[in-house]
């Protein structure tokens, strides 16, 4: 059946600008921010080796059920599935796929525009030579100072809330396309530029060895786990936002070639990142395993005591800036086109409300590094709960789903007339990958982190 139906929000104009969109999404504070920061705190090389494998394995069939969900149904991501239930005699009970991915994504957006929120107020000190020659110690305590101030965390968070909010007011389509095509190579460059300085002046031989070397004897299930979570918050995975950009995707393009470009190139950048940051960290001798602040310590210290780093350095915050808000609008926008197309709301109305609805549960994030940071929840703050829930519990549920569905439930035909994978050997790659490996996988690796020790080998 050749399904050629189009999207009334109308459609991407080429196949490059659906990658650069979904580039978008992926790249983001997860890659430099994040990514860091937990293969820091979990030890290094066998982390890294894990999360490649959970991109591959894992994160690549998912990312093409969802965008083939997308594709197929072009509408939001609960309707698009009761959509597809209907053509294909299914339950409508698959919808709640659509309705998790929608509060998951807004969950995000409410700790992530808090750390965008970070990076604006370093991009600004940093444009204003605030950081110009700081030492490791005076990083530290820059960002301890910054991070324990509520109201400036609010200010931050809020002027990032009101962006998004402004820019997916508009549609998406018109800017975002010409704005990543530009942005995303400029990220690129000045991200190989800084490790070569890292490989210059960080002590790049150490920061390479704790990349690549894998040492298993600090590996747990837990940090599988992790490695795993962050491989579907990377790739922006299992919440429905590749399933929105799919339903822009015009018919002819190739859903698997695509998927693999982006997954590939989010990992590159993540890889960049973990190369210009660890050299530096060795070498200031600040502590790999010191959590969120990580980047913004090393990188000021970095671009302090860099010629020409007043420059390079705001130009490098404006850039991830600008990558965590392309990020941040594909975690909104499956709210947003919901609310337009259930309730008929305005595109204003619609961002006007979810992105107050991430504003206000923001206030939890803001204050977990402040005032409230004595308040726990099994151990965790607020800001490492949502983190720990999100990455680690909602998006593989919700990626487990979505590929026991398209693997299980949906018409073979209907799916090879969409996906057109030639080579036979690929089309049992992809049902194996999507029926059984990746749905077991997840479940493997969540039933063990939470203790129940299934040992199949
Ligand atoms: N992938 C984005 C990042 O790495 C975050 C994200 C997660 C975006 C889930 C959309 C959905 O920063």
């Amino acid at each position: 059946m050749a399904i050629n139906r189009t999207s009334s929000h109308g459609e991407w104009s080429s196949r490059t600008a659906f990658i650069l969109a979904a580039t978008g999404s992926a790249v983001g504070l997860g890659n430099i921010w994040k990514f860091p920061y937990i293969t820091g705190e979990n030890g290094g090389g066998a982390f890294v080796l894990i999360y490649i494998l959970c991109v591959l394995f894992i994160g690549i069939p998912i990312m093409i059920s969802e965008v083939y969900l997308g594709k197929r149904g072009r509408l939001n991501p609960i309707a698009s599935i009761k959509y597809i239930c209907e053509r294909e005699n299914r339950s409508k009970y698959w919808q709640v796929i659509g309705l998790f991915g929608i509060l998951t994504g807004i969950l995000i957006l409410s700790y992530y525009s808090v750390i965008a929120g970070w990076t604006m107020a370093y991009a600004s000190r940093t444009a204003f030579g605030i950081l110009n020659n700081i030492d490791a110690v005076g990083a530290t305590t820059m960002f301890n100072d910054f991070i324990s101030d509520p109201e400036r965390l609010l200010a931050w968070h809020t002027m990032f809330s009101i962006i998004t909010a402004i820019v997916v007011s508009k549609g998406v389509k018109s800017g975002l396309e010409s704005a990543v095509m530009r942005l995303m190579p400029a990220l690129l460059v000045l991200l190989l530029a800084l490790v070569i300085f890292s490989a210059f002046e960080g002590d790049f031989i150490n920061g390479l060895k704790f990349m690549l070397y894998p040492d298993f004897s600090v590996v747990t299930w837990k940090t599988v786990l992790i490695a795993m979570g962050q491989a579907f918050f990377s790739l922006s995975l299992g919440m429905g936002a590749l399933m929105v950009y799919g339903s822009y995707l015009s018919n002819d393009i190739s859903i698997p070639q695509t998927c693999v470009i982006v997954a590939s190139l989010d990992t590159l950048v993540a890889l960049l990142a973990g190369l210009a940051i660890f050299p530096i960290v060795i070498s200031s001798g600040l502590e790999m395993s010191q959590g969120p602040g990580l980047i913004f310590q090393t990188l000021t210290v970095a671009f302090g005591a860099m010629p020409g780093g007043q420059l390079f350095g705001t130009l490098f915050f404006i850039l991830l800036i600008f990558a965590a808000w392309t990020s941040s609008i594909s975690l909104i926008e499956p709210m947003i086109i919901w609310l337009i197309e259930k309730y008929d709301l305005t595109r204003m109305q619609a961002a006007a409300f979810s992105a107050g609805l991430a504003w206000l549960l923001g206030i939890g994030t803001i204050i977990s590094f402040n005032i409230g940071s004595d308040f726990t929840i099994y151990g965790m703050t607020i800001f490492e709960l949502l983190d720990y829930i999100t990455s680690n519990i909602l998006l593989p549920m919700g990626g487990i789903m979505i590929t026991i569905f398209v693997g299980w439930f949906i018409v073979k035909e209907n799916i090879n007339s969409e996906l057109k994978i030639k080579s036979r050997f690929l089309t049992f790659v992809w049902y194996f990958s999507t029926r059984i490996l990746a749905p077991l996988a997840v479940m493997f690796v969540m039933l063990n982190a939470l203790g129940f020790n299934i040992n199949i080998f």
